[in-house]
């Protein structure tokens, strides 16, 4: 008994919940005893956790859902033709566990693909569970049946205005010379109550859904990061879009979470970054140093 015959009545989530459970555990134990870092590319890290739990989490999964494809980021394709698949990030936030940083979690979410659909349409999100195993936090949605944390039900906040949001971000670790985002956290940060960037997209998205955070934006994440978190946002009455306002897709490089009462300001606001409109110029460096050495040489000739 399982896959899709059974999905229209029947939760994913208790099952999901125990192989994400089983998943955070493993992690929390390479985490204690300390594990060597590789690179992938740039200051892309890659450790033997983010490979051993994959595998995990691939075999659990093709137990308890034999039918359902798996794409994960470590790089498990299964059953790509599937009804149903599974998005995998079996380590979200890395680079924190590489240095002992206890931010960090699994996070699988759960695309249905009908097969009347065109190929590249994206399917509809159907659940996500994503673990913190520092903070034993487990976050749950279904579609149309809310979002939990710890099996209580989880609300996005009543945040009304971007002035008094607090925001959440992050940053690539490959190609990262090509990335603007450095522009767009200054000009938030000088907008909001402050700019976090936690290094985990998915316990991000988990924080906006549960009300700690009142938006996310990132560019170019990938389906394994956002598909559980998506889901969580939109379930605790939040918003997803691109930059512009326009639906989420899955391949969308980039994203735009909140509360939803701040998503139009939001998207107004990346409207102006790009157009470079309204921008709230700082001093450079130099010119900071330049001003202190005059204030330092006042202070001196006024003694
Ligand atoms: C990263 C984290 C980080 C985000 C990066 C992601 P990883 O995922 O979610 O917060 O800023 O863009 O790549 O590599 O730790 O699984
Ligand atoms: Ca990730
Ligand atoms: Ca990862």
């Amino acid at each position: 008994m399982s896959g899709a015959a059974e999905t229209a009545d029947q939760s994913f989530i208790p099952r999901a919940a125990e192989i994400a459970r089983e998943a955070g555990a493993r992690l929390r134990e390479y985490f204690i005893a300390g594990v060597e870092t590789e690179y992938k590319g740039d200051v892309d890290l890659v450790t033997v956790a983010d490979r051993t739990v994959e595998k995990l989490i691939k075999s659990r999964l093709g137990e308890v859902f034999p039918e359902h494809g798996i794409y994960g980021e470590e790089g498990t394709r299964e059953r790509m033709d599937s009804e149903y698949r599974w998005y995998v990030d079996p380590l979200d936030g890395t680079t924190n566990f590489a240095h002992g940083f206890p931010q960090f979690c699994v996070s699988m979410g759960l695309e249905h693909r009908p097969k009347s659909g065109r190929p590249g349409d994206d399917g509809t999100l159907v659940a996500g569970v994503i673990y913190d195993p520092m903070r034993d936090e487990l976050f749950t949605a279904e579609r149309g049946r809310g979002a939990q944390v710890n099996g209580k039900p989880a609300r996005v906040s009543r945040v009304a205005e971007l002035a008094e949001a607090l925001l959440a971000t992050g940053f690539p670790s490959r190609k990262r010379h090509a990335s603007p985002n450095i522009h767009f956290y200054h000009e938030f940060t000088l907008r909001s109550h402050g700019v976090r960037r936690a290094g985990s997209a998915a316990l991000d998205l988990a924080y906006v859904a549960t009300g700690r955070l009142d938006a996310f934006w990132e560019f170019n994440l990938n389906p394994w990061d956002t598909a559980a978190g998506i889901l969580l946002v939109e379930e605790a009455g939040g918003r997803v879009t691109d930059f512009a306002g326009a639906h989420f897709r899955l391949a969308s490089d980039e994203i735009l979470a909140s509360n939803g009462l701040i998503q139009d300001e939001l998207i107004g606001f990346f409207d102006d970054m790009f157009a470079g409109r309204n921008l709230s110029p700082i001093p450079t460096a130099e010119e900071f140093a330049r001003a202190r050495k005059n204030r330092e040489q006042g202070a001196v000739s006024s003694q």
